[in-house]
């Protein structure tokens, strides 16, 4: 197979992370024989650096030619605390979201048994959870209309019924494939947007008469996530909610630097982590590099259709793993301590298992 790969390293960790999602790719593409061909590119506070834009033409352009997109991370802390600056690199992110027409994002909460102790959620809790978030990615709240006074601001959050039924189909063909059950989160009982999505869904959920649907609130969602985890197989929500449940989720997996996810609409995919930028380890060779390894899995799955290839970087993860080797944030105090690795070295130890 032929595929054309934008590397997008992006802020903080970023660079530090792809490099090893890009190495276990190049591993791949030469043990399955495809031919793998890498372009990169800027984005976010990188890219404002150097162009005065987060998200440069040149950028965009290099994204729609190609075949998937790598991606790092987003951020700085500059602009975290600058509430008034009218630059931000998030607005890459957003603008390339938009741009490539990524209405879809998968977020897969999947756990590795040798992880369970890791969390802060007892494994029992844990144990047998299996939740693929489906979250919209280019409506909502982040997209709608803003404004802003001296002493008012307002984000208009809306929705249309087009983005609605095309994030549902998404998520009802997957639970079809799955254990047939859709949790559609929404806030319907205060929010017209809510009411429409709900509405939406209840219309797509009777062309799968085979899939059982069930409407929870956001908030009933947050707390039953934590709650008992299990009881979610697929989950549907807007833009913010999706946002704030899926880091929420990422506990369940031990850590933010375990989760992985992949933006599709009707071209060129985007795979990245869910992780920011965290600036307090960038550059210190701590981050954990699993999370962009596992994006790599989900570009050979989804992206590209290989799933025995992506099934050999998880088996790769896996074997890592129980071999007890962690990074610093999936530690715990039964780690050995010799086995704690940087990015670097846990980089190499997946390769070596690859
Ligand atoms: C995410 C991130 C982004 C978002 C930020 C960096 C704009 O938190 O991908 O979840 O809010 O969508
Ligand atoms: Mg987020």
């Amino acid at each position: 197979m032929t595929k054309k790969i934008l590397v997008i390293p992006g802020d903080g960790i970023g660079p530090e992370v792809t490099t090893w999602g890009k190495a276990v790719l190049e591993k791949i593409g030469k043990d399955f024989g495809h031919e793998f061909t890498y372009d990169e590119a800027l984005m976010g506070h990188a890219a404002i650096e150097a162009t005065g834009s987060p998200l440069p033409d040149e950028t965009l352009e290099k994204a729609k030619a190609s075949d998937a997109i790598l991606f790092g991370a987003i951020g700085h802390i500059k602009y975290d605390n600058d509430p008034s600056a009218k630059v931000r690199p998030e607005q890459g992110l957003l603008g390339i979201r938009k741009g490539l027409g990524l209405y879809a994002n998968l977020r897969p909460i999947m756990l590795f048994d040798e992880l369970l102790d890791a969390s802060s959620l007892k494994p029992e809790v844990l144990r047998g959870t299996d939740i693929l978030f489906f979250r919209e990615l280019t409506g909502d709240v982040y997209f709608g209309e803003k404004t802003r006074t001296q002493d008012f601001a307002s984000d208009l959050m809306n929705y249309n019924r087009y983005e609605v039924e095309r994030i549902a189909r998404k998520a009802y063909d997957a639970a079809s494939l799955r254990s047939k059950r859709v949790c559609s989160v929404d806030k319907a009982n205060v929010l017209e947007t809510s009411r429409l999505w709900r509405e939406v869904v209840q219309e797509i959920a009777k062309e799968y008469p085979d899939v059982e649907t069930e409407h929870m609130f956001i908030d009933n969602a947050a707390m039953q996530l934590v709650k008992n985890p299990k009881k979610f197989d697929v989950v549907v929500t807007a833009n913010l909610f999706g946002d704030i449940l899926t880091d929420e989720a990422s506990q369940i997996a031990g850590s933010m630097g375990m989760l992985a996810s992949a933006s599709v609409g009707d071209g060129t995919g985007f795979f990245e982590p869910i992780h920011g930028s965290a600036h307090d380890i960038a550059g210190q060779d701590k981050a954990n590099p699993l999370a962009s390894i596992l994006s790599v899995a989900l570009m050979l799955e989804i992206g590209f259709g290989l799933p025995e290839e992506a099934k050999k970087v998880t088996a790769a993860i896996d074997k890592t793993l129980k071999a007890g080797y962690r990074t610093g944030d999936i530690a715990d105090a039964k780690t050995d301590k010799a086995k704690i690795l940087g990015t670097t070295a846990m980089g190499r130890k997946v390769l070596e298992y690859l």
